[in-house]
């Protein structure tokens, strides 16, 4: 097929859901992408924070091959040894006591809310009020749509999910006033990655920890995004020192292969009993083998890596703070943005990066997001920022 062709499918076939661009991947090495065209990329995006090891990675293939040759998929319903592999490595180590797996962001979000809400029923407490953040992103689901702090997402779903109040992000008096005795739940990003890469302030998280450990209130972290080391640390709340009693997790866990957790300690862990929840695919022996892959990497030099990474690319990323256009450069690791005046367009300066053989992301707010595998080059992060740098160069606004 080539690619005309797959467009014409693409066009009359797929729903309408995505603005695609006009590149078709065929097969990538390392941080780069190959087209149907054959030219090649530098790969930023990670397929928006996926790909934390890169493209064929040799151990993360032998790994996914040696398993779909032993067992592709069995049922919850029966053990299998990479899903017990997966919560001993992944736990072990942290603050949370159990997990639950599934296939991606929104699931996860959607078990951590039902996680919530089982946990207040089991107690007797009437609870009904979960507290998100303006400009959040939580996923597709009509609960996570609804969980989430954007209209655009969920307004032509109504009726949607009850129970979600959404305050201002790093607003510590609107949080204040929304919390109270009918509060199950915080639910916030430590970085609104889809909100335009926009880091919660240390001070707010500490104190709405605080709060919620006051009045009784879970705190849950989604760091479906920020999580497995994309902020140089495991998880991106170890950067503000308090403990959530849930997190959830997806992207990167598998380094590309579709997977999804609900991590959560004390009481909350227990919430469940058997027929509350569940998952067909959902920690299923390939999945469970590809991302104990990356959690092996993690715990063995890799999360160093992205850590060092992630100051080398912020360190270059910063030069562009001299044109007039740059308003600022934010974010922790290999997540991180910069973001653009109202004279520049985030889609025009991708889509032009793009033609120029460098794959950038685009977040909400006119931002530019980074967010490549954590085994990036130098050499790779200089020439992307060398492009970028002239591409900011030659532009008169
Ligand atoms: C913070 C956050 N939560 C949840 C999701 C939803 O994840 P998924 O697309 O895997 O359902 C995303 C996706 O971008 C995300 O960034």
């Amino acid at each position: 097929m080539d690619f005309k062709e797959i467009k014409e499918i693409d066009a009359k076939r797929y729903m309408k859901t995505f603005s695609r661009q006009n590149i078709c991947f065929t097969h990538g090495k390392g941080c780069k992408l190959y087209d149907t065209a054959g030219n090649e990329y530098i790969d930023l995006g990670g397929g928006i924070a996926v790909n934390c090891l890169g493209h064929d990675d040799p151990e993360l293939t032998e790994a996914i091959c040696a398993q779909a040759h032993k067992l592709i998929h069995v049922s919850n319903l029966y053990y299998n040894e990479p899903q017990a592999e997966l919560c001993e490595n992944l736990l072990d180590g942290t603050i949370f006591d159990r997990m639950f797996l599934c296939n991606s962001g929104a699931e996860a979000n959607e078990g951590a809310i039902k996680l919530i809400r089982k946990h207040f029923y089991n107690r007797g407490e009437k609870r009904p009020k979960i507290i998100t953040a303006n400009g959040s992103f939580h996923g597709r689901t009509l609960a996570t749509v609804t969980a989430t702090g954007q209209d655009k997402y969920s307004r032509s779903f109504a009726p949607l999910p009850d129970g979600f109040t959404h305050v201002p992000y790093n607003d510590l008096n609107a949080l204040r006033e929304a919390a109270d005795d009918d509060t199950a739940a915080i639910i916030l990003e430590m970085i609104q990655g889809e909100g335009g890469v926009l880091p919660a302030d240390y001070d707010y998280i500490v104190n709405a920890y605080a709060l919620a450990k006051s009045r009784g209130i879970l705190f849950a972290v989604d760091e479906v995004q920020t999580g497995m080391g994309r902020t140089g640390k495991m998880f991106a709340f170890e950067h503000y020192g308090i403990q959530p009693d849930i997190i959830t997790l997806a992207k990167g866990l598998g380094g590309g292969v579709p997977i999804g957790a609900v991590l959560a300690r004390g009481e909350a862990a227990t919430a469940f009993a058997p027929g509350d929840h569940g998952t067909t695919f959902g920690g299923n022996p390939l999945a469970c083998a590809a991302a104990n892959v990356v959690v092996r990497r993690l715990k063995n030099g890799l999360l160093e890596e992205a850590a060092a990474k992630g100051e080398y690319l912020t360190g270059k990323l910063s030069k562009l703070k001299k044109f007039n256009f740059v308003r600022d450069v934010r974010g922790k690791g290999l997540l991180l943005g910069v973001n653009l005046t109202d004279k520049l367009n985030n889609s025009e300066v991708a889509g032009k990066m793009a033609a120029n053989g460098v794959i950038i992301l685009t977040a909400g707010n006119n931002t530019l997001r980074f967010a490549p595998a954590y085994t990036i080059s130098t050499r790779e992060i200089d020439e992307a920022c060398e492009k970028l740098m002239a591409l900011f160069a030659n532009t008169n606004v």
